[in-house]
């Protein structure tokens, strides 16, 4: 293939790259992948309403999320396993989103260790995405090594009580490579499926912001507020656990409209393109973060590919602003999309 110019061309090689096992592990989702498929659709249904004759000529990209700033309004999402992608893993992703002026989130299953991650990006904004096993013990553990290591807010994933049932993981009898080692085991260890509202007040302990990953109801919105949540990210996982859900994009506004200001929405699922991006900035996301967008760059090319798709999610988040006649991603409003 010649270079690649978009997220999809970068699906294509890791497609390549990848063995049968690593690829059924990134690509599936849940049951019949419905939603998996409706995250990337639902982008496509929204069309975007740009204004003409707007002073273009500065376009900033840049915006804030929890008071950090950053370069584009697009983080890394927690992804498990980024060893099995490429060898330097999470390590590579790490080094690029701090390059390009974004945060990486850390999956509680990485294949790295906070303190890893924290030395090879030193400086870099970095958040601790935290899954709470039945022996608390051991996610107690993470969670200090991540405060150690100046992570500065706790994501908690909320819709993974038990992992979803992904079909493309059982036809290939899905392992995890032996040599690698996993922070937190999601595959060995079982979950806390009693996990409640209330341990929000415990993981608030922490003295960071805590971040509420898997919302997509209106009535999650507002008790993740009323528990102190400083942001929630709209998200199903990228299709991976409950099929049937709805596309995260068409979940949006209800949370948006719920939340009513007191925290940030980030959202999440099948972005792909800047213009992604906007539509979902237009519809009351702060910003959104990549899972499989990033995976496939690192797939390729490591920690290089990793840069390559944020600098062109960057390009297209830019070029999309000046077409839509908005200066910066604060410009961008409700009126923007249909
Ligand atoms: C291979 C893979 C592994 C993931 N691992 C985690 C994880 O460890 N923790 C978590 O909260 N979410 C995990 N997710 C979900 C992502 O954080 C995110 O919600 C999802 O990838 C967004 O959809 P996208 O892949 O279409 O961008 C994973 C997703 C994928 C595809």
């Amino acid at each position: 293939m010649s270079k690649p110019v978009n997220v999809w061309d970068y699906e294509r090689l890791a497609e390549e790259r990848l063995d049968a096992n690593a690829l059924a592990y990134f690509a599936g989702g849940a049951g019949d992948e419905v939603t998996l498929r409706d995250n990337v659709a639902a982008f496509e249904r929204r069309k975007l309403r740009p204004r003409v004759l707007v002073d273009v000529r500065k376009v900033s990209t840049a915006t804030t999320v929890l008071g950090t700033e950053i370069a584009l309004p697009i983080l890394i999402a927690p992804l498990a396993l980024q060893r099995m992608a490429h060898e330097d893993g999470e390590l590579a992703t790490a080094r690029a989103a701090a390059a390009a002026g974004t945060i990486m989130c850390l999956s509680t299953a990485s294949t790295a260790r906070p303190a890893e991650v924290a030395a090879a990006a030193p400086g870099s904004a970095r958040w601790f995405q935290v899954y709470v096993f039945g022996d608390r013990g051991q996610t107690e553990a993470l969670i200090a090594e991540a405060v150690d290591n100046g992570f500065s807010a706790l994501m908690i994933t909320a819709d993974t009580p038990y992992l979803g049932r992904r079909e493309r993981d059982l036809r290939v009898d899905f392992k995890i490579p032996e040599h690698l080692t996993v922070a937190g085991d999601i595959f060995g260890e079982g979950f806390d499926a009693g996990l409640s509202w209330r341990d929000l007040e415990w993981l608030a302990g922490y003295e960071l912001p805590v971040v509420v990953k898997g919302i997509l109801t209106a009535e999650d919105a507002r008790l993740a507020c009323e528990h102190g949540a400083a942001a929630v990210v709209v998200s199903n996982h990228g299709g991976r656990q409950l099929d049937g859900v709805p596309a995260s994009l068409d979940a949006l506004e209800e949370v948006v409209e719920a939340v009513d200001g007191r925290a940030e929405v980030l959202l999440d699922g099948g972005v792909r393109r800047g213009t992604d991006a906007l539509k979902a900035l237009a519809l009351g996301a702060r910003a959104v973060l990549i899972g499989r967008a990033m995976v496939w760059g690192l797939a390729a090319a490591g920690e290089q590919g990793v840069a390559d798709v944020l600098r062109l999610l960057k390009q297209e988040v830019e070029l999309g602003l000046a077409l839509l006649g908005c200066a910066s991603p604060a410009d961008v409003t409700r009126a923007h999309v249909t």
